[in-house]
């Protein structure tokens, strides 16, 4: 059995401090917390639900409307911007004498909660200030190509305020033509679906692991089919003739190496696969071995890797097996002369 993270073991102590009713698990390792108490689990992250091997959890980036006794929010893997928001959303979603048990940043706690208790390394708060309001969304205008783009943002979601410059360095290198089968390979806000699908012509499919990333793309991207993925695993046979991806930074490259040998299965014969990131190295290498080979771009830190699916080299062809073993074949000629 995996051993918790200590901000999980941290809220599972606290499990009794709940009063009687409905609780709410937004976040906690594998839904531990969850399944110690019996509630929904929520997390923004499909990732998270899936390894959760709970039936009654929610990919998602809003907590329910509730009114709740008790809601657990484990902020360890959360934005910090998402987890202010997480923490102000539940101030107004907890029922009368209600509790958020929570290992939040004290401040954005404190910033909703008049009774605030450090217990361990949680916070039990209560009493949900009056005028707790959730942030307001904010929108950007994102310059390409000699047009500008109205990019609705969020907390928690890549990119917040601008257009990415690897993300534009990575645009203005695709070689795009109407009616291509394009993948937007973590969307993100969906500026990569924006473009290719209302300036390119292309017919894009945007996937993503965060549900805010999801709903937003499909507001800025409407002409994008948008799926919740994580990396390619929810796209079953569909073929594509560009992939694009700005993958996000991970310290292991498991979602790397998902995201290039995905590519390779799902681009259609001579479709690219763009990706551009800071730390080339790793990345390189790996393409090359899956791919064959690809062509390689930088400007102001960032590197563009192109490459091409190509059809795998015929296999050098191997001597051909002997019909048959020595000693098989001397008792055939002994038989052939036999019978003459
Ligand atoms: C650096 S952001 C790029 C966003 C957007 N494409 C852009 O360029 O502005 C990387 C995105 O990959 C998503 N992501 C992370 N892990 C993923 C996975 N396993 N499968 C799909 N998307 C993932 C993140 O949620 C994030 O939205």
């Amino acid at each position: 059995m995996t051993e918790l993270p200590r901000s999980t073991r941290a809220l599972l102590e606290l499990a009794n401090r709940r009063p009687a009713g409905t609780a709410l698990d937004v976040g906690s390792y594998l839904g531990a917390v969850a399944r110690e108490v019996g509630c929904t689990y929520v997390n923004v992250d499909l990732t998270a639900c899936t390894a959760s091997g709970l039936s009654d959890t929610l990919h998602a980036d809003e907590l329910p409307t509730g009114p709740f006794a008790a809601i657990f929010f484990d902020a360890r893997e959360y934005d910090p911007a998402l987890a202010a928001e997480t923490v102000a959303s539940a101030a107004l979603r907890l029922a009368e004498g209600g509790v958020l048990i929570t290992t939040a940043r004290p401040a954005d706690v404190e910033a909703c909660f008049a009774q605030v208790q450090a217990a361990g390394e949680a916070l039990v708060a209560s009493q949900p200030r009056e005028g707790v309001e959730m942030p307001a969304w904010s929108a950007y205008e994102a310059a390409f190509g000699g047009k500008t783009y109205r990019i609705q943002s969020a907390p928690g979601v890549f990119s917040p305020r601008h257009l990415d410059e690897g993300t534009a360095f990575m645009l203005g290198e695709i070689e795009h033509r109407p009616g291509a089968r394009f993948l937007d390979l973590g969307c993100g806000a969906g500026i990569v679906s924006r473009i290719a699908s209302e300036a390119w012509g292309c017919q894009v499919t945007a996937v993503d692991v965060n549900a805010r990333a999801l709903r937003l793309t499909a507001l800025n991207a409407p002409e994008a089919e948008v799926i919740a993925s994580d990396g390619l695993a929810a796209l079953g046979a569909r073929q594509f003739d560009i992939i694009a991806s700005n993958p996000p930074y991970h310290t292991d490259f498991g979602v790397a190496k998902a995201f290039i040998e995905g590519a390779n299965r799902h681009l259609a014969m001579d479709g690219m696969l763009y990706l551009v990131i800071k730390r080339a190295d790793w990345y390189v290498q790996k393409i090359r071995s899956v791919f064959g080979g690809c062509r390689i771009a930088e400007q102001n830190g960032y590197t563009l890797i192109a490459a091409q699916r190509r059809p795998a080299k015929p296999r050098a062809a191997a001597p051909a097996a002997p019909a048959t073993t020595k000693k098989h074949a001397k008792r055939m000629a002994a038989a052939q002369k036999k019978k003459h």
